[in-house]
């Protein structure tokens, strides 16, 4: 196979690269007085400008052109019809077949998969509705007031960030807390203010072995116990979500009470599978189906638009011309709404997680970069805090800024000031100010180089209406396939994560020396034989 860096796209990327590196937006959008209509795109609800971009449409077609020869709409189609993509785990990758409609037909080794996902769908939304309506009680027979997600990674990240995302269509006479640290401090912290007659724990994990999860989960039923004394309480204040029923037996809950999903649902993509339920449980399942339907709408456009109007292509492909021919490492996700606080930390699993590799599908170490450091925070935050070296450092960081149109808590004049500095932001990047404007409005030449902004710096704005779960999904839909079409491209397998083993086995081994009441033989290195000795002699227990 021939390798990326050699395909005619690629080379000619890198020629144009070197012809294009140091055009200016500026001059830019001077040549071209549309540039900010004619760079732009909408799918399934959502709108992309990104003529703010160091792109030309040369730059586009050549980009296009690379994700032709990478052969990324066959790809995407081979994931859409269910083939074993996730190669090195021998998985079919079908996350959007969570979201398909009841109709769909999804095949997996010959059998539709769609009809199981809707009766799981449907099992959730009856027991919601039993814990929404007062109807599923507690042992005690109080109503159940808190829920409480014990889940790590794509066990935890997803319901967190789309239940703080959607709090405004929330139950608010529910409380919801999310537990996933190993760290006792998580787990004791969120349930202190708790009533455990009151609280009802999903336990979350695809493989329920996760040391993290069932550590808290032996916890927490120690927790309830102490107080309603009987084990058989297990029973109402206990629900799992797994993909494993033998375990979830083993830990003492109920199967009849088991939301399952399958291997072909990675954990970074799980959260409109049952991974979601404690979601639902929040925004009741009408809602839920919303977020779904907003999931399927970008899928829909993933899968026909045409590539210059089809959104995930377009980020996709814009990210690596930065990421490959401009060797910028990261970028900055800056959602403009205090509800989509945890949006970054979320695309920090999905996006890193996914294209954190450097061997190709074939086993081929890369000579290519591959994913970016995924980091932000809501703005305006952000603003007083780390865009000074976005603006004047010396890193090239592509930004994503996030807005919408209408405030779910219109006060004036906040929105109208929150999104003036959206637009702000995104024009001082890109134009920056002069050392000639600097000089002509009376700043000291000694000065002036102090208070030039080169600008330059790129930014894509994605503007919806109003954060709705509809938009929600088809947002989190464009993240997910943007990775997509990165991996695609890059030739890597984005639904593994070797990665993360060899820290997990090493925490066991460690964790049985810590816990041994003997000097144990310590087998690492100094280093490590030093910190481990140092921990077990100063420790308080
Ligand atoms: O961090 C590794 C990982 O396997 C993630 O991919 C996953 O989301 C997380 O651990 C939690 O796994 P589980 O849902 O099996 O507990």
């Amino acid at each position: 196979m021939t390798r990326l860096t050699d395909l005619p796209a690629w080379q000619a990327l890198q020629a144009h690269h070197d012809a294009v590196k140091d055009v200016h937006l500026r001059e830019l959008f001077a040549q071209d007085a549309r540039r900010g209509e004619r760079l732009s795109a909408e799918g399934a609800g959502l709108y992309l400008d990104y003529s703010k971009h160091r792109v030309t449409d040369e730059t586009l077609t050549l980009l296009r052109q690379l994700a032709q020869e990478t052969g990324v709409a066959q790809k995407r189609d081979a994931m859409f019809a269910g083939e074993q993509i996730n190669v090195t785990e021998g998985r079919a990758v079908l996350h959007v077949a969570l979201r398909a409609p009841r109709d769909a037909v999804i095949n997996v080794d010959g059998k539709n998969v769609v009809p199981e996902v809707h009766e799981v769908l449907d099992r959730m939304a009856a027991f919601a509705e039993q814990v929404r309506g007062g109807v599923w009680l507690g042992d005690t027979g109080k109503r159940i007031r808190n829920i409480v997600n014990i889940g790590i990674g794509g066990s935890d990240l997803g319901p967190v960030m789309a239940y703080e995302a959607l709090k405004h269509y929330s139950d608010r006479a529910l409380t919801l807390r999310f537990v996933s640290n190993v760290d006792a401090t998580d787990l004791l912290e969120k349930v202190r203010d708790l009533d455990p007659a009151e609280t009802l724990f999903i336990i979350s994990s695809k493989t329920f072995t996760t040391q993290e999860t069932m550590t808290n989960a032996h916890s927490a039923r120690t927790w309830l116990l102490n107080t309603l004394k009987d084990d058989t309480a297990v029973a109402r204040h206990f629900v799992a979500v797994s993909t494993n029923a033998a375990e979830v037996q083993k830990f003492g809950i109920d199967t009849a009470n088991m939301f399952g999903f399958w291997d072909w649902v990675g954990g970074r993509y799980s959260m409109d599978s049952a991974i979601g339920l404690s979601l639902m449980l929040a925004v009741g399942p009408q809602q839920f189906r919303e977020l779904l339907s907003g999931f399927h709408d970008m899928d829909e456009h993933f899968r026909n638009a045409p590539p210059e109007q089809n959104l995930p292509m377009l980020m996709g492909l814009i990210g690596l011309w930065y990421n490959n021919f401009f060797d910028a490492c990261s970028v900055a996700v800056l959602p403009y709404d205090q509800y989509l606080a945890y949006f970054s930390a979320y695309l920090q699993q999905l996006d890193m997680e996914s294209n954190g590799k450097h061997v190709t599908l074939d086993g081929e170490t890369v000579d290519y970069q591959t994913g970016p450091i995924i980091w932000g925070q809501p703005g305006t935050n952000g603003q007083h805090a780390f865009y000074q070296l976005i603006h004047q450092g010396t890193k090239l960081i592509p930004c994503d800024f996030i807005g919408f149109c209408q405030s779910l808590n219109p006060l004036p004049p906040h929105h109208d000031l929150l999104m003036a500095n959206v637009f702000a932001q995104t024009e001082a990047l890109a134009f920056g100010k002069t050392l000639e404007q600097v000089l002509a409005e009376g700043v000291t030449p000694e000065l002036a180089p102090h208070r030039v902004f080169e600008g330059n710096r790129p930014t894509s704005t994605i503007l919806a209406d109003k954060l709705t779960p509809r938009t929600l999904g088809a947002l989190i839909a464009l993240y997910e396939h943007k990775v997509f079409v990165q991996g695609a491209v890059w030739n890597i397998n984005s639904f593994d994560q070797w990665g993360v083993e060899l820290g997990k086995v090493l925490a066991k081994k460690i964790a049985a020396e810590l816990d041994s009441q003997d000097e144990p033989q310590l087998s690492h290195d100094s280093s490590t034989n030093t910190l481990i000795g140092r921990y077990r002699s100063r420790r308080t227990s």
